[in-house]
């Protein structure tokens, strides 16, 4: 018999709680795991061993449903950087102590391309020092920058709200019979898959957003103002998709940065509504959608929810077969009818890695989205959740605050 250990990593998506309920449910299943055990705040409750009993606190089905609907990672989260184990051992030997401590034979990471380093790192230390401790990646990113994998989870809930409420911003915008400029600020880092997604509107009939723009083009303020203005010249109310991670002059956005090095970005819409008041003068509105994209579980994908399950529950299997060091990936066998299989990647090739849109996926002029996009963004946002509802909002899972402290 053995235990397990399951831990949560990197900015939260709609669908890690459901990957946590893959992992959680295929381990129930099997005969050779005794304790389930959650890491409180990613990597870093292995580090101070701070580790619940699941079992514990999962008691029925039922809150397995409700947790898939929780947005975000009811075990908190981290953005951590192991060192590399050959210059700083100290953090592998408090993360040994705590695994063998609590005879943990697998450890299951559901992050994104950085989380997927502490996958790498931990995984080769194991081996280099004779440790039979598996370590598998369960993917998310709201941002669907991992290498090799056709998507990610967490990517499909959010297309879903980011693109549902653009359109309600269409209809709103449209009202008053001045023209005007709506800027929608979209987050993704430096990849626009997020942004792009917005093009889904397209396959409906709107002809907005009438403008995006992605980080894998190189920004230019002359022809965004151009653009903005040929733009108005066809339709009284222009909406316009912009992703956090184009570049911008120095200034714009705070220069903070994270562990990873990453800079917190926040703030391209409203610099870019100040340009288009004071360069063409029209009504112009800027809306960061901020956290909300990646937190709103109301218009979460089904396909992205069920996905999300079956690859924490893959993860499982995988780490069962002997596997140690992978990342589960999926991998896309048709568009239309849409279907995946479910496969793992070495995680030294999806570690700090990103991947950018394709360029067929961008229009010659590179203010837009092509058509051919859309085929591989709509299967992702399919399906509503049957939300259990309180109070007439929707009913979260949730650990109590002093368990987590
Ligand atoms: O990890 C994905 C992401 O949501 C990015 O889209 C965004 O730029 C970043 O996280 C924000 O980081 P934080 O959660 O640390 O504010």
């Amino acid at each position: 018999m053995m235990n397990i250990a399951v831990a949560q990593s990197g900015g939260p998506t709609c669908a890690i709680n459901a990957s946590l309920v893959g992992v959680f449910k295929e381990s129930l299943k099997e005969a050779s795991i005794d304790a389930i055990f959650g890491s409180v705040n990613g990597i870093e409750g292995i580090i101070q061993n701070h580790m619940i009993n699941l079992k514990s606190m999962i008691l029925t089905n039922d809150d397995m449903e409700l947790l898939k609907q929780t947005p975000s990672t009811v075990l908190g989260s981290c953005r951590y950087k192991l060192p590399d184990w050959q210059e700083d051992e100290e953090v592998y030997r408090k993360i040994t102590d705590t695994l063998k401590q609590r005879n943990i034979g697998a450890f299951f990471y559901i992050g994104g391309n950085d989380s997927m380093d502490t996958v790498n790192k931990l995984s080769e230390y194991f081996k280099n020092t004779g440790l039979d401790i598996k370590v598998i990646g369960i993917p998310k990113t709201i941002d669907n920058d991992l290498c090799i994998t056709d998507h990610t989870p967490g990517f499909g809930s959010a297309a879903k709200y980011v693109a549902t409420t653009m359109k309600e911003i269409t209809r709103d915008s449209i009202v008053y019979s001045i023209p005007s400029v709506t800027i929608v600020e979209v987050m993704g880092r430096h990849a626009g898959w997020l942004t792009a997604s917005t093009a889904v509107l397209h396959a409906m009939g709107e002809t907005a957003p009438h403008l995006i723009y992605v980080p894998e083009v190189k920004f230019s303020l002359d022809n965004f103002l151009r653009d903005v203005r040929q733009e108005l010249s066809k339709h009284k109310a222009v909406i316009v998709a912009v992703s956090e991670g184009i570049e911008v002059p120095d200034g714009v956005q705070s220069g903070l940065v994270d562990n990873f090095g990453h800079k917190y970005l926040s703030g391209i819409g409203k610099y870019l509504e100040d340009v288009v008041r004071n360069e063409i003068g029209c009504k112009v509105r800027s809306i960061e959608l901020n956290v909300m994209q990646r937190c709103s579980s109301h218009l979460g994908s089904r396909t992205d929810i069920e996905e999300s399950e079956s690859i924490g529950a893959a993860g499982v299997r995988c780490a069962l077969n002997g596997q140690t060091g992978r990342v589960m990936v999926f991998r896309r066998i048709s568009d239309m009818p849409y279907t995946v299989s479910i496969d793992s990647a070495d995680a030294g090739k999806i570690a700090n890695q990103e991947k950018f849109l394709p360029k067929k996926f961008i229009n010659s002029a590179g203010n837009n989205i092509t058509d051919q996009a859309l085929e591989y963004f709509l299967p992702l946002i399919q399906g509503e959740l049957n939300l259990v509802m309180e109070h007439g909002i929707p009913k979260h899972f949730a650990i109590h605050e002093s368990v987590l402290k």
